[in-house]
């Protein structure tokens, strides 16, 4: 009997966490009243037994790294646990209190990254847990200052600043098995570019450094995996940012420019896709470079401090209105801030966390309300942190890994920020620190942070999903 069953189907996320070292997590979908057609008939369970509740049944499928399904009948108590064999999703028998779930692809962490190697073996009831902080296999290259997006299908796209390879390489992992791809390279190396998401899921790169300041730009279509060279900005730039508008446009902004070190640049440009063309729009009222700028709910951008000469800090902020065009100081911060990260909340306030004040990384937090045009104090992080990441979770709240103090301190530390208590904690270590890494947060909720700057000179090719 096969039968329509999307009515039915609901998301499970099961959490396991041991010991502090020990988190494993597994997302499920559920169906109830309802068993795999084929267990009775052709297909068998590899493990049956006897569970008090359905979690429990959960928690043994998450103990089994090859268990993909479990049936569990509250009846008799009975748990079974199906493994890859099944396929059977859309052939579904009614059984009155049954419950029939399935592993969702890509969301069991730590991954069974030795799954394939070791499934003839009859050893898998062994519960060998892989430790918090579970590295991919290697990526092409070691890599800093790349960018990183995750793409529709999953999978976890970085490009550029490559250290031991070419600076122009770009790599994808798959997230179900850990494996890193090398993918089509950009026609030109960079490093301290931006990566964004044109409407229709393709990513923009623009600018950077490569020997000098770059002034290219190249779109990578996902579906295709290839790039294409497009129109190049009116001024070359790195350590600027770029920020997709509501209305499709990208507004580039600020950096440092050509002509030497340290001209850091006011303009500001819009790229059109539908027209392939760069115009300059209103130039901010600052110089700015390694600042942060947030798309509004409003459509306006937030451009928040940076540094506006070699040793100039601003805690000023600005606000970019694509209606006029104009840039406007909006309230300014209470602490300069360069190198920092500016996240945006689910409450639609914009957190900026930590960076660099002078005389290394700071601690202080501050939060924008747009509605207000006002900052208020967020909690204080425990450590002082610049060119860290900062994610924000499937529950709202915000994660902040590595970064560094100064040249010589790198951080493996974690903090998570607590939206409601506004505060902030440390968590789990990083397996190693890592710093100017990236931070791509999967559909499953788990992060993977990707290679960095480990110690002075010591560039990483490893992956961890935390
Ligand atoms: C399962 O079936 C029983 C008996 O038909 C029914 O009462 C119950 O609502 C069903 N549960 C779900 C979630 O459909
Ligand atoms: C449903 O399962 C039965 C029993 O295993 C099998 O014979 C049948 O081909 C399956 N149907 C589909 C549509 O997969
Ligand atoms: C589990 O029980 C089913 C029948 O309920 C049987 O077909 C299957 O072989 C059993 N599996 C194991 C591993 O004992
Ligand atoms: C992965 O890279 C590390 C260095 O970061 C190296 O020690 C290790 O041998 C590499 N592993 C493989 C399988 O290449
Ligand atoms: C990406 O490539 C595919 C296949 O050529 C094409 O259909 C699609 O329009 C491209 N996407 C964009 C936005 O250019
Ligand atoms: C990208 O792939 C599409 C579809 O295969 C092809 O038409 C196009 O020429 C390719 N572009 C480049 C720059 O290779
Ligand atoms: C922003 O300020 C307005 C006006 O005081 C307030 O109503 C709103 O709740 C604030 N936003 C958040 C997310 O706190
Ligand atoms: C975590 O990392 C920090 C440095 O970032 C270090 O000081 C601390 O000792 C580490 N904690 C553990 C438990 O390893
Ligand atoms: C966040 O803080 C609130 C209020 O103190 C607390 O109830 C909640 O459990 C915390 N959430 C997390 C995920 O720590």
């Amino acid at each position: 009997m096969s039968i329509t069953r999307g009515s039915l189907l609901f998301l499970f996320v099961f959490f396991k966490q041991t010991i502090e070292s020990d988190i494993r997590s597994v997302r499920m979908s559920s169906l109830v009243n309802f068993t795999f057609q084929c267990a009775k008939t052709t297909c068998a369970p590899f493990v049956n037994l006897t569970k008090s509740n359905v979690r429990q049944c959960e928690m043994s499928c998450l103990d089994q790294l090859g268990c993909k399904a479990i049936t569990y009948r509250s009846a008799s108590l009975n748990c079974q646990l199906f493994d890859n064999s099944i396929n059977q999703n859309g052939n579904m028998s009614f059984e009155m209190n049954a419950v029939t779930m399935s592993v969702i692809l890509g969301t069991r962490f730590p991954l069974d990254l030795t799954s394939t190697s070791t499934s003839t073996t009859t050893s898998t009831s062994s519960t060998t847990r892989a430790p918090s902080g579970a590295l991919t296999k290697n990526m092409t290259y070691a890599r800093q200052r790349h960018v990183a997006s995750v793409l529709v299908d999953g999978r976890v796209f970085v490009a550029g600043g490559a250290v031991n390879g070419p600076w122009n390489s770009a790599d994808l992992c798959d997230p179900a098995t850990g494996v890193w791809t090398a993918t089509a390279s950009m026609a030109d190396g960079r490093q301290f570019h931006t990566g964004s998401f044109l409407t229709g899921g393709n990513i923009i790169v623009t600018g950077g450094y490569y020997n000098n300041p770059l002034d290219s730009v190249e779109i990578y279509n996902s579906s295709t995996n290839n790039w294409t060279k497009v129109a190049s900005m009116n001024a070359a730039r790195y350590t600027h940012t770029a920020s997709v508008l509501l209305n499709g446009k990208v507004l580039v902004a600020g950096g440092n420019g050509a002509g030497g070190g340290n001209n850091y640049l006011n303009s500001a440009e819009l790229y059109d896709p539908a027209t392939n063309s760069w115009t300059y729009t209103g130039s901010l009222n600052y110089a700015r470079q390694a600042h942060t700028a947030s798309v509004l709910a409003n459509g306006k951008v937030l451009v928040t401090g940076g540094m506006s000469g070699a040793s100039t800090f601003l805690n000023s902020a600005e606000l970019y209105d694509p209606a006029s065009g104009v840039w406007t100081l909006a309230a300014g911060m209470s602490a300069q801030r360069s190198s920092h990260t500016a996240s945006m909340l689910m409450n639609g306030k914009v957190l900026v966390i930590g960076g660099n004040s002078g005389s290394g990384g700071i601690t202080s937090t501050e939060l924008y309300n747009s509605s207000t045009n006002t900052w208020s104090i967020g909690g204080y992080l425990n450590v002082g942190r610049q060119v860290h990441t900062a994610t924000v979770l499937l529950n709202g709240n915000v994660l902040v890994t590595g970064g560094q103090f100064d040249s010589n301190i790198f951080y493996s530390s974690v903090e998570i920020y607590n939206v409601s208590s506004n505060t902030w904690r440390l968590n789990t270590n990083m397996s190693i620190p890592r710093s100017y890494h990236s931070a791509s947060i999967l559909p499953s909720g788990i992060v993977l942070l990707a290679g960095g700057v480990s110690s002075n000179a010591n560039y990483l090719n490893t992956a961890e999903f935390y």
